[in-house]
């Protein structure tokens, strides 16, 4: 029974780090923007928004320190997934504190690192104005925000990112932006927005409140090979796709000035 239950559980882990996982092109051209930006942190990094700690060991190579900070948004809110979340987020975080008030002295910090936490936050501009105050002159900031992802960690999902506007948001806060890369193209976007409308149009029997569907295994097992193939195909395309008027989001490596 036991071997069962370990093969299971394998097998379930295989098929979530698979194309049969709706979320596969979106998680994979995440990983590789955050990838692209690890070369660029150094010495003592901040995490803000550090969450079950994905990417520690993406940067565990180039930083002495890794110190995930994450705030609880969701005290006020009883949704059952969010709590669940909340407990893994425990496990993972070194601290608790808001991006906007940050419990760091001014100029205390080599590198800030925010993974698609800016669109959570209803005044990113406090946040980027914290990150740029805690960093050292020289430090560099890594940020990575959404632009075509769906609505996510509803209530707190406040908006979305465009280059012109992220050039505003760091350039009033004072930091000089190095790279500010599109994270897919238009092509992997719609494929993974495609699967993604599969799972919700054909296997979700639910729709809780924070926007995550709850699926029937069943359905979700008949079309998971369709989903599969689908995003296979697009990946595919999007190899030879120059189109950036939809990207999934962008990466920045933004530096304070010395
Ligand atoms: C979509 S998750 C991203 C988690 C992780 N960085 C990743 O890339 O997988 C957004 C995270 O931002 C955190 N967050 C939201 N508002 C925040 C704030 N004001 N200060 C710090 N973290 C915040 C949330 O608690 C959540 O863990």
């Amino acid at each position: 029974m036991r071997t069962r239950g370990a093969l299971g559980s394998r097998l379930n882990a295989w098929r979530k780090s698979s194309a049969f996982n709706p979320y596969w092109l979106s998680h994979r051209a995440l990983k590789g923007s955050v990838a692209s930006l690890a070369p660029a942190a150094r010495g003592l990094l901040l995490d803000v928004g550090v969450a079950e700690r994905p990417y520690a060991a993406l940067f565990a190579p180039h930083v002495t320190h890794y110190i995930g900070l994450d705030y609880p948004p969701v005290l006020t809110d009883k949704q059952p997934a969010l709590w669940q979340m909340l407990e893994q987020v425990r496990r993972s975080v070194d601290l608790f504190g808001d991006g906007r008030r940050l419990p760091f002295a001014s100029a205390s910090v080599d590198t800030v690192l925010a993974t698609e936490v800016l669109e959570h936050v209803p005044d990113p501009e406090r946040c980027v104005a914290e990150f740029h105050r805690v960093l050292r002159p020289g430090g560099r900031l890594l940020l990575t925000v959404p632009f075509q992802e769906p609505l996510h960690f509803l209530p707190q999902d406040y908006g979305r990112f465009t280059p012109g506007g992220l050039e505003h948001l760091l350039g009033q806060a004072g930091f000089a932006i190095e790279r500010l890369e599109p994270r897919g193209n238009s092509t992997l976007a719609v494929g993974a927005a495609a699967a993604q409308w599969m799972m919700r149009r054909f296997a979700a029997i639910r729709v809780q409140s924070d926007g995550s569907v709850q699926n029937s295994s069943l359905r979700m097992a008949a079309i998971s090979p369709a989903i599969a193939l689908l995003q296979l195909v697009a990946l595919g395309l999007s190899k030879g796709d120059k189109d950036g008027s939809q990207p999934l989001g962008y990466g920045v490596v933004a530096v304070r000035p010395d």
